[in-house]
C-alpha cells in the first residue's frame, strides 16, 4: 500500500458516468477513496445509495457509503436523463455487500473534514460529481470545515458551450444552483470540469470499441454503459458518442498534464429567470474579484481514454 495515496470521498448521484468516475478510482492506487457520500440528482436518493453499493460490490470492494440530501436546498428535484431507470443503463449490478453506514453524508463531510483541519492531519480531496447539496450543507453546518480540504474538483458548470439541461444550465449547477453558490463563495480551493472540457472527453465509436477490445468485466461494462450514454448528436458535439463527464475529475486527480486550466472568478446564477443555474467566469478580470475556481477547458481525449481503459484493466 502506497504511503502518499491521495485521502478522497466522492460525492455523488450515480449515475451511469458517475459509476465510472467511481470504477477508476478504485483502480487507481494513487487514490485512497475513504467514502462515497451520496446525494439525489440523476436518481432519487435510495436508488444513488443502492448504486454506489451495487457498484462497490461489482469490483470486489468495501468502502463506506453515506446517504446524504434526499433534495436540493431551495429549488424542487430534479432528475438526470440518459442514465436509464435505475440510474445505471443496462448494467446489472449486484446487490451492496454491507447497509449504508448510518452516519449522514453531510455529518460524515463536517466530521472527518474538522479532522482533517487539524494540525498535522492530511486534508481531504473531493470530488464532487453530482448536485453540490451535501457539500453545500456541510460548509453551512460548520463553514471551519473548508480548512479540512485539500481541493474540491467538480464536474458542473458550462461556460463557452452553454448548458445541457437548459440554453444557459448545465445539470449539476441547474439541480441545486444555491448549493453550487455556496461551495463557490467558500473560500475552498476548486477544480472545475464544466462541459467545456467533458464535451471534448468525447467517448466516440472508435474510443468506445478500443475499451471494449481491452476485454476484461469492467472494461466491457463500461463499454456497454458507454454505448448505453451515447447521445448521437454529432452536430452539437463534432463527433459521434456522447461526453464522459464525471471521470474528468479523477483523471484530472491522476494526470493533470492531460488536462489545460485557467483561473477565473466563477459566480452562479440562482435567481429566477433564463439564466436560472447558470455559470458565468471573469475571464478577463473585468470585475478585479480573485478566482474562486480553476476551470478546465481542454483535454488530451486520446490520452484520457487510454488511461481510463488501463485502470478498468487493473481494476
Ligand atoms: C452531469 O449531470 C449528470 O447527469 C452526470 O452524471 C454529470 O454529473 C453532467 O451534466
Ligand atoms: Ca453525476
Amino acid at each position: 500500500m502506497r504511503a502518499d495515496r491521495l485521502p478522497l470521498v466522492i460525492d455523488t448521484d450515480p449515475g451511469v458516468d458517475d459509476a465510472i468516475a467511481i470504477l477508476a478510482a478504485l483502480a487507481a492506487p494513487a487514490l485512497d477513496l475513504r467514502a462515497l457520500t451520496v446525494v439525489s440528482g440523476n436518481a432519487a436518493l435510495e436508488t444513488g445509495v443502492a448504486n454506489a453499493g451495487g457498484l462497490l460490490a461489482f469490483a470486489g470492494r468495501d468502502v463506506p457509503v453515506h446517504a446524504g440530501a434526499t433534495r436540493p436546498l431551495l429549488r424542487s428535484i430534479l432528475r438526470g436523463k440518459y442514465h436509464g431507470p435505475s440510474g445505471m443503463g443496462p448494467l446489472a449490478l449486484p446487490p451492496a455487500n454491507r447497509a449504508p453506514d448510518p452516519e449522514h453524508a453531510v455529518a460524515f463531510l463536517v466530521r472527518s473534514l474538522r479532522e482533517a483541519a487539524r494540525p498535522g492531519a492530511r486534508r481531504l480531496t473531493i470530488c464532487a460529481i453530482g448536485p453540490l447539496t451535501n457539500l453545500a450543507l456541510a460548509i453551512a453546518q460548520d463553514p471551519a470545515v473548508v480548512a479540512g480540504i485539500d481541493r474540491i474538483v467538480l464536474m458542473g458548470g458550462g461556460f463557452r458551450t452553454g448548458g445541457n439541461r437548459t440554453p444557459a444550465a448545465e445539470f449539476n449547477i441547474l439541480a441545486d444552483p444555491h448549493a453550487a453558490a455556496i461551495v463557490l463563495g467558500s473560500g475552498a480551493p476548486i477544480v472545475m470540469a464544466p462541459l467545456d472540457v467533458t464535451q471534448r472527453a468525447m467517448a466516440t465509436p472508435a474510443r468506445v470499441a478500443k475499451l471494449r477490445a481491452l476485454g476484461g468485466r469492467y472494461a466491457v461494462a463500461v463499454a456497454d454503459l458507454l454505448d448505453f450514454f451515447d447521445r448521437r448528436d454529432p452536430d452539437r458535439y463534432g463527433s459521434m458518442g456522447g461526453p464522459l463527464h464525471d471521470p474528468c475529475t479523477i483523471l484530472y486527480l491522476l494526470q493533470p498534464e492531460l488536462f489545460t486550466a485557467r483561473s477565473a472568478h466563477v459566480e452562479i446564477c440562482h435567481d429566477a429567470g433564463p439564466a436560472f443555474g447558470q455559470t458565468l467566469a471573469d475571464w478577463w478580470n473585468l470585475t478585479d474579484r480573485e478566482p474562486n475556481a480553476e476551470i478546465l477547458v481542454d483535454v488530451d481525449a486520446d490520452g484520457f481514454f487510454d488511461r481510463l481503459g488501463a485502470l478498468l484493466q487493473a481494476l
